[in-house]
């Protein structure tokens, strides 16, 4: 889906955690690189003036990057102008509506509570600021289930077309997660052993050595399955599963989420971290999981049924995402005199802050003639330079109308077929330990495909 080039940046939310955490920073960095054109219209329901405004965003910007030059960070706020009111009061539409008179593809990105967005929208198009190529960005979530997720597109459809609408997953604006098609794609030696017969598992991590922090009631009615598997892991699964995408992501996204079949309860293991029930906001007697790993198959021609398993949580030893694609090896044939034992390689995509690949070697053991693995590593920090943000990213592709990183309908309403059965029919919730990997169960389920590898981070001492 493509759309003309936005005239105007609508941002509901403003003055709101997201806004100071990403999206300021990322405005910035685009003013810096030159990419951002239009105005911006902040609204939020704070009574700030232009220059409280303007002093937050400028606190925001200097913690995440460090310094700010004044002159990029005046010319950012001489786009700017700012309205509050009421997002269920129809008069603040009409102060919108008046603001943006003339303008025929807006982004109106709403980085607000999830329970207002329908109202917002259909706020919006009463006021026919959605006519002609207008836009909407959504933030996640978009729905906790499958039925909620299908009910908020048919909700939507009735107000705009599915191309004026942008779900944001911020995991699909990170530059090593769209790297994985360009690593698949682009090298002949990973496109010979990507598939089914070559592949052993796919085991894919994502861990936090933190706990939710002062997110508990937020982060108690979702758990790990809603946060960050059935939307950021999933897009992953995507990258790494598909066909060559041609023009956009969207439709080999698609076809490879059809071929998965939902999750069968009975393959997954619920942990909660011990100390979890004393975070603020969470119930005495929750059963939410912090940590969740199970299993998938892709039944593609590709892949014929290779198992993909998962494991998320909070409370881990390391903070660290990554994929791992285990080849099935070498097994029990002779080199030298040795005849070789099971021998796995690893191609590891390494997805979150210390971004880059990885691959276990197989050399000759230095004392014997046995084999031993190495690990070839590269980062992607010290190879490639700065690497935009994924809000500015994923803003400038919404701006731009482009629409190929952002989930569409279908691949919601997939995604959400996909882990449904484990929302319907929790598993029990194991206790464990806060800097440990989860629940025993969790290794057990893949013992037999050699275990999960303990991520390394090349780039971060000690880690
Ligand atoms: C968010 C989740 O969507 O993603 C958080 O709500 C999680 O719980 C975060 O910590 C992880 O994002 P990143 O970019 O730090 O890997």
């Amino acid at each position: 889906m493509t759309l003309p080039a936005a005239d105007h940046l609508v941002i509901f939310g403003i003055t709101g955690d997201l806004a100071k955490k990403m999206t300021f920073p990322s405005l910035y960095n685009l003013e810096k690189r030159g990419i951002l054109t239009t105005p911006i219209l902040g609204v939020a329901f704070d009574d700030w003036t232009l220059d409280q405004l303007s002093d937050y965003a400028h606190t925001s910007i200097e913690t995440v990057e460090g310094s700010v030059d004044k002159k990029t960070f005046d010319s950012l706020i001489a786009r700017f102008s700012y309205v509050h009111g009421d997002f269920k009061d129809p008069t603040l539409y009409s102060t919108l509506a008046e603001k943006l008179a003339g303008s025929k593809s807006a982004t109106f990105y709403l980085e607000i509570p999830p329970g207002l967005f329908v109202d917002v929208a259909k706020q919006l198009a009463a006021a026919k600021l959605l006519e002609g190529n207008a836009r909407v960005v959504f933030e996640k979530p978009f729905g906790t289930s499958l039925s909620s997720a299908e009910a908020l597109n048919n909700e939507l459809h009735a107000i705009m077309r599915e191309e004026q609408i942008f779900r944001i997953d911020h995991y699909m604006g990170k530059q090593p997660v769209q790297d994985i098609i360009y690593a698949r794609f682009a090298n002949t030696l990973l496109q010979k052993v990507w598939n089914g017969e070559d592949v052993e598992c796919i085991l894919i991590t994502m861990a936090e050595d933190f706990g939710v922090a002062d997110r508990g009631s937020f982060y108690d009615a979702v758990g790990t399955m809603r946060d960050v598997v059935q939307n950021h892991l999933m897009q992953v699964i995507a990258l790494v599963g598909m066909e060559a995408p041609v023009d956009t992501l969207t439709q080999p996204r698609i076809d490879l989420f059809e071929t998965i079949p939902s999750v069968d309860p009975e393959s997954v293991v619920r942990g909660q971290y011990d100390g979890y029930l004393d975070v603020k906001g969470v119930a005495a007697d929750s059963t939410t999981e912090t940590f969740v790993a199970l299993k998938l198959q892709i039944d593609s021609i590709r892949w014929g049924g290779v198992p993909v398993y998962i494991r998320a949580g909070k409370e881990m030893p390391v903070t660290a995402t990554e994929v791992v694609v285990r080849l099935k090896g070498q097994t029990g044939v002779f080199l030298g005199k040795e005849r070789m034992g099971k021998l796995y390689e690893d191609i590891i995509l390494r997805i979150g802050a210390d971004s880059g690949v990885s691959m276990t070697m197989q050399v000759k053991a230095p004392e014997d003639d046995s084999v031993e693995p190495v690990r070839l590593d590269v980062s992607f920090k010290s190879s490639l330079g700065y690497v935009p943000l994924p809000y500015e990213t994923l803003l400038s592709d919404a701006m731009a109308g482009n629409g190929s990183l952002f989930p569409d309908q279908q691949t919601e309403v997939e995604t959400w077929r996909i882990v449904q059965p484990i929302l319907d029919k929790p598993q029990p919730v194991h206790g464990y330990k806060p800097g440990t990997w989860g629940p025993q169960k969790a290794h057990d389920m893949v013992e037999h495909h050699g275990g999960w590898p303990e991520p390394t981070c090349p780039d971060v001492p000690g880690k």
